[in-house]
């Protein structure tokens, strides 16, 4: 949602990766985002101005003279307008040009004349990104605020590989979503969430796991992260690719899970406790895999550790973290079971869901939710996407935070 309605100002540099600008210029688009594009004069030659016009519906700005001739804009009202500035691919010559200030194209001159935030998308050569020249350019650009996303370890044009390739484009969207959402309501607040269902193993090769597609925990990074928050991520196994500006540390039991969480709760001001925790596992792990037989197996199993109510015990001592949201996915008696986490596990929000409806729950896209808090508020959501859930979320526990800040300073 963040990129609805934004203007975005897409600058394309002569690589080869330029036709990966296409799909950028796209997604951006289909994210809702107004779409400016400026080319170099050598990004047309490897990607025609016309694709990037047809994709955006929008004229290309290409040569500085021409557009003054032919509009009213002037190249600053590009400049003034944009919320963000993403350069994709950028090579070493424009990288080169930024950091000493240039303004010789319509592209260097816009940048140099812009207060909106800056996020490069590097892309050349293994040995031109290696080059001491390159490297401290890169830093000079870091070092006055510019937001640099890559480049990737991966095969070049040129056959070899290195370091050098244009990152994924879904992970330059999140860049430009994280670099919009720097100034949010969450600015220098410390994010946990947990997310994933955890798996107990019973021998090397099998394991007691959930249907958890952690899709819903991974919404929330991504919200909070868009919300200008410092988030961390306590994940485990999902199929989910790892979400970008995020510290990430991989578990695979309650017990490893409940281990890094206490981590990091002195750190921790908001914790977002989505993961489908085993409650229990197996007794007893073989250490090699367990042969079948003609007689029955029976499974002993032992409680694991429940992280919420370990997590309440230590707030008492702590005061960390500020406020506790959990999560419900039940199949019998919504409203009293989640009433029920809420008061033990002593939160400050719960959501809970049914999941035995089949566009709510696991492995699906979307979610139906309802909230509940201390107070017996009850609010029931409508079916919504599960990042717009996730949206919807930061967005009440930000009010949260705040409304807790403004009665600690009165
Ligand atoms: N939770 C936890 N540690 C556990 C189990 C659950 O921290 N060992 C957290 C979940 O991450 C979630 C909340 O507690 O935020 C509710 O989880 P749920 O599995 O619904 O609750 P349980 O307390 O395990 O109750 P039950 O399984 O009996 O419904």
């Amino acid at each position: 949602m963040i990129l609805e309605g934004k203007r975005v100002v897409l600058g394309i540099t002569g690589g080869i990766a330029a036709y990966k600008a296409v799909d950028l210029a796209s997604k951006l688009i289909q994210a809702g985002a107004i779409v400016d594009v400026i080319m170099t004069e050598a990004a047309t030659r490897f990607v025609a101005p016309l694709t990037l016009q047809t994709l955006t519906h929008r004229p290309v700005s290409l040569d500085m003279f021409r557009l003054l001739e032919e509009t009213d804009m002037t190249h600053i009202a590009l400049s003034e307008r944009a919320d963000v500035i993403i350069v994709a691919p950028v090579t070493a010559n424009t990288i080169a040009k930024l950091a000493h200030g240039l303004a010789d194209n319509l592209l260097t001159a816009t940048i140099l004349a812009t207060r909106a935030p800056v996020l490069l998308a590097p892309a050349m050569n293994a040995d031109m990104y290696a080059n001491p020249a390159t490297q401290a350019n890169v830093r000079t650009l870091k070092d006055r605020g510019f937001f640099i996303v890559g480049p990737a370890h991966g095969r070049l044009a040129s056959g070899r590989v290195g370091w050098g390739r244009l990152v994924a484009v879904g992970q330059i969207i999140e860049a430009a979503r994280q670099t919009l959402g720097r100034e949010g309501p969450l600015v220098g607040v410390r994010v946990l969430v947990t997310a994933g269902g955890t798996q107990e193993p019973l021998d090397p090769v099998r394991h007691l796991g959930n249907r958890s597609s952690g899709r819903m925990g991974y919404a929330l990074v991504a919200a909070a992260r868009d919300s200008g928050a410092d988030v961390r991520l306590v994940s485990a196994p999902t199929a989910l690719s790892e979400p970008y500006g995020v510290e990430m540390v991989r578990v695979r039991t309650a017990e490893e899970m409940h281990r890094e969480v206490k981590v990091a709760i002195p750190q921790t001001d908001i914790l977002f406790m989505a993961a489908a925790v085993a409650d229990y596992r197996p007794a007893w792990r073989a250490t090699s895999k367990l042969k079948k037989g003609e007689a029955e197996l029976k499974l002993s199993l032992t409680r694991t550790p429940d992280i919420l109510e370990s997590v309440a015990m230590e707030r008492g001592t702590l005061g960390k973290p500020g406020l506790v949201v959990g999560f419900a996915a039940e199949t019998d008696d919504l409203i009293k079971n989640a009433q029920e986490k809420l008061a033990r596990k002593r939160l400050d929000l719960i959501v809970a869901n049914d999941v035995t409806a089949p566009d709510s729950g696991f492995e699906v896209e979307t979610n139906r939710v309802v909230l509940i808090k201390p107070d017996g508020a009850i609010d029931r959501w409508p079916l919504l996407d599960k990042a717009e859930v996730a949206e919807r979320i930061l967005k009440l526990v930000a009010e949260m935070w705040e409304e807790k800040h403004d009665e600690g300073n009165a």
